[in-house]
């Protein structure tokens, strides 16, 4: 039986993480408690919690700079579903985030998209999660070499224009956590070409964001990370890049399903995945 007594929204603190966890478990996805602790650390959650501690629900606003901020995690538990909760969170997320005068971006689920779309957000493009065991490096002639702290400023600066999204405090984040997902390709001059950075999951790892100045060096990127470490992988790959899909495909991966990117409002560069080869991921952009 749905359960139906009705709970207040409320703030989820970074403390409560592997409390709201079960959540994300219950719906299969990948995150594991140092996702949750990152995000409700460096974002705002939104959640309903039962008298006994547990979550029935969860949202989260996470800022990537000062005019965008993602939206996330809205999860609400089977019994729950169908009575106005994941419109209730969205809409408090919302809120939070017009009043911080930012615009609102996100990556839906198709379970999600019929509840963001009569709440104003449009279409921006089609995204593919790709799963794979292990891969074989690409044969490139770009030169890849590992990524170092002495990289991390650089790495913020050149990201920004390319995924129109400011996000120094994710990129550190992920670079410390798995620095052997983190891959870099210098240009002359000294800037750089292109980089990868990844994380572990609950069931598989997660390369990405991979960002570069082209396909090739996107694609000699991803190799390198994939072939360098064990499998399991999942990757979140726009649509429009298909020779990443030809190289994913000759490695086995198959994709079960897809997202849709979706903004609230205009945020420059966000609608353009031409030098994204691979999300954040659909939680962090
Ligand atoms: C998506 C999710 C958060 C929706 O939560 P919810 O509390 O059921 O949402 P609401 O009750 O506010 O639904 C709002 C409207 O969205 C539409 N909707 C919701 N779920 C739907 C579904 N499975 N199929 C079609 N339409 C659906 C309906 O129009 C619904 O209104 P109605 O029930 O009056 O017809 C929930 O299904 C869930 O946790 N799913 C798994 C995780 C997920 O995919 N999250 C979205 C990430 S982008």
């Amino acid at each position: 039986m749905a359960n139906t007594d009705p709970l207040p929204i409320v703030p989820i603190d970074a403390a409560e993480s592997e409390a709201v966890w079960p959540l994300s478990i219950e719906a299969g996805w990948n995150q594991n408690l140092a996702d949750w602790r990152f995000m409700l650390g460096a974002g705002r959650g939104f959640g309903l919690r039962n008298a006994d501690g547990t979550w029935e629900a969860s949202s989260l606003v996470l800022p990537l700079g000062q005019k965008l901020a993602w939206i996330s995690m809205v999860l609400v538990t089977k019994g729950r579903r169908r009575g106005g909760v994941g419109t209730g969170l969205l809409k408090r997320c919302i809120a939070e985030v017009q009043d911080g005068g930012a615009v609102a971006g996100l990556d839906a689920t198709e379970q999600g998209r019929p509840i963001y779309l009569p709440l104003g957000f449009r279409d921006l493009y089609t995204i593919k999660r790709w799963h794979f065991d292990n891969a074989q490096d690409v044969a490139s002639s770009v030169v890849v070499r590992p990524f170092t702290m002495a990289d991390l400023p650089r790495l913020a600066l050149y990201d920004r224009p390319l995924s129109g999204m400011e996000r120094p405090t994710l990129l550190a984040h992920l670079a410390m956590r798995r620095p052997d997902l983190a891959w870099v390709v210098d240009a002359p001059g000294g800037r750089l070409a292109g980089f990868t950075l990844g994380r572990e999951g609950r069931m598989a790892s997660s390369i990405g964001p991979v960002v570069a100045d082209n396909e090739e060096i996107g694609l000699a990127l991803l190799g390198k990370a994939a072939s360098s470490v064990a499998g399991p992988f999942i990757i979140d790959v726009p649509e429009t890049h298909a020779r990443v899909r030809q190289y994913l495909e000759a490695q086995g991966a198959v994709s079960p399903r897809g997202y849709m990117r979706m903004t609230l409002g205009t945020s420059k560069g966000l609608d353009d995945p031409g030098h994204v080869f691979a999300l954040a991921g659909p939680e962090l952009g």
